[in-house]
């Protein structure tokens, strides 16, 4: 059985990691979308929040379930059994980074694989900083995020006043 673990922010999930996941889940016998708690970022919603939003999301996933972890993806990914990390990669200001942190997490566990999914291009635009700016300024988020998503959006940006 290969177990895959899709990590990231998720401030919030968008359509574009729905669409990761969705793919990964019909690749990988099971995908564990797993929250980073990353005390170096400010997010806007919590842990809870996050994991709550993902299930609701990927609800309809048999084979998919959510996690979160702080400290070193490697380690989560190893307590998981699982063997792979998938990203998504949009576009190739991405690239960079993501071959940065895949071949730095090889280092830290040679036995771990990362696989990238290409983001549909419809979505190589989509990322949850820009759509919480656009939320924030009262912009319209439908077709980036569900409708959940974006209520949960105009909840924070009511409360905060952010
Ligand atoms: O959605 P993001 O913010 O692009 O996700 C980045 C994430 C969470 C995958 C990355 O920051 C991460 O793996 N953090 C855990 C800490 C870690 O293992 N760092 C070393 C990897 S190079």
């Amino acid at each position: 059985m290969t177990i895959a673990v899709y990590p990231g922010s998720f401030d919030p999930i968008t359509f574009g990691h729905l669409d990761i996941i969705e793919r990964a889940a019909t690749i990988f016998d099971r995908v564990i979308v797993a929250v980073c708690l990353n005390p170096g970022k400010k997010p806007l919603f919590t842990m809870e929040e996050r994991m709550e939003m993902i299930v609701r999301e990927s609800s309809q996933l048999a084979n998919v379930e959510v996690g979160c972890f702080r400290g070193l993806l490697t380690e989560f990914v190893r307590r998981k059994n699982a063997g792979v990390i998938v990203r998504g990669l949009r576009a190739i200001t991405d690239f960079e980074n993501e071959f940065q942190m895949a071949l730095m997490n090889r280092k830290l566990n040679s036995e771990i694989e990362t696989v990238f999914l290409v983001a549909q291009p419809n979505y190589s635009y989509l990322s949850s900083s820009i759509v919480k700016e656009i939320a924030s300024l009262g912009g319209n988020v439908s077709g980036l995020v569900s409708e959940q998503v974006s209520q949960h959006l105009q909840g924070k940006y009511a409360t905060t006043g952010e």
